[in-house]
């Protein structure tokens, strides 16, 4: 179990575990994990997040291949190109990395990818099982933030979970898992999004509240009860004129105003963003090993 350093859920410091973790499952082992990371265009976070979860594969000795491709690429060759991959016996998984331009149709492309190799647990086939409890390849989001609550000890049975937000990468993902009856679950969980009414009358009541709606500094004090864990997903841009580029990333929930009331919180730079990548670590490592869909 992780030390609590006053409130904070250290996602920098669990990552970092599951990354040496990862390392010393490796050592003595012939596989050598293989990723494709397929960036189409060039938008700059993708740019930068494509490099972030290279770098690490680099880190651990991984296999990784970033295949880049203009902005103008025919959707049939996008799945062209994936189908390569499918069939490469050194790639374990693949990564596309997301939004696609408009002109691509985002679920073919998804559904393109073989399963056994869809470590980001976006294939239809992934996320039903994910829904009905089987195993399969969690999005590397929503399983950063379950092992953050496991290593931290939050327990969810019984407990009132809220989840803000319903995207598929996260929202529901997360929504599933802790509905799920097992020890580590077994939450009563509700989903509020933006045609929820009276958003705080649910929050209020939760004993655990999972941020994930895009938009900075929203939950605020008067919006928790005393002692609720938060578990803040939420990347927002926000001008800053006393930072050097001008702008600072701030979550979904206003740290310095809930803070006095949480029993544990996850801070925003370096809460669920570092887990994000771990986990695509770990699950690139499962596939390698066969856990997930056998070899
Ligand atoms: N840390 C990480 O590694 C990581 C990973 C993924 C995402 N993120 C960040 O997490 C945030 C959410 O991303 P996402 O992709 O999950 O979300 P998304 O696809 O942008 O969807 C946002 C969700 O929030 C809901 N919402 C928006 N405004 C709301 C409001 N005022 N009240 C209640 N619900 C509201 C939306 O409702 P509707 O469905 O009704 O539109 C939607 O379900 C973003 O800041 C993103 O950058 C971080």
């Amino acid at each position: 179990m992780i030390e609590v350093l006053e409130k904070i859920i250290d996602g920098k410091l669990i990552a970092e575990k599951v990354i040496s973790e990862i390392k010393q499952e490796l050592l003595g082992k012939s596989v050598k994990p293989g990723l494709a990371l397929i960036l189409v265009g060039n938008n700059p976070s993708s740019e930068l997040y494509v490099k972030m979860k290279s770098r690490k594969c680099a880190e651990l000795g991984y296999h990784s291949v970033v295949n880049r491709q203009p902005e103008t690429i025919a959707e049939a060759d996008l799945l062209e190109l994936i189908r390569g991959y499918n069939n490469d016996p050194s790639i374990h998984g693949i990564l596309i990395q997301l939004p696609l331009p408009k002109s691509i149709n985002e679920m073919n492309v998804l559904e393109a990818v073989d399963y056994r190799k869809d470590v980001d647990g976006f294939h239809p086939v992934n996320a039903g099982r994910l829904m009905i409890g089987e195993k399969c390849f969690v999005p590397a989001t929503p399983a950063g933030i379950v092992e953050m609550l496991r290593r931290f000890d939050v327990k969810t049975s019984g407990k009132n979970v809220v989840v803000l937000g319903r995207s598929n990468i996260v929202g529901k993902p997360i929504a599933n898992i802790l509905l799920q009856k097992n020890k580590n679950a077994n939450a009563t969980v509700t989903v509020c999004h933006s045609g929820t009414e009276n958003l705080t009358e649910y929050t209020k009541k939760a004993d655990v509240i999972i941020a994930a709606i895009g938009k900075a500094n929203f939950l605020k004090g008067n919006m928790i009860k005393e002692g609720a864990v938060i578990i803040d997903v939420g990347i927002n841009r926000v001008e800053s004129p006393e930072s050097k580029n001008g702008y600072k990333t701030v979550g979904d929930v206003d740290f310095n105003d809930c803070y006095p009331k949480v029993s544990l919180i996850t801070p925003v730079p370096g809460g669920v963003g570092p887990m994000t990548i771990a986990m695509l670590m770990k699950n690139t490592l499962d596939s390698a090993l066969g856990r997930i869909y056998g070899s």
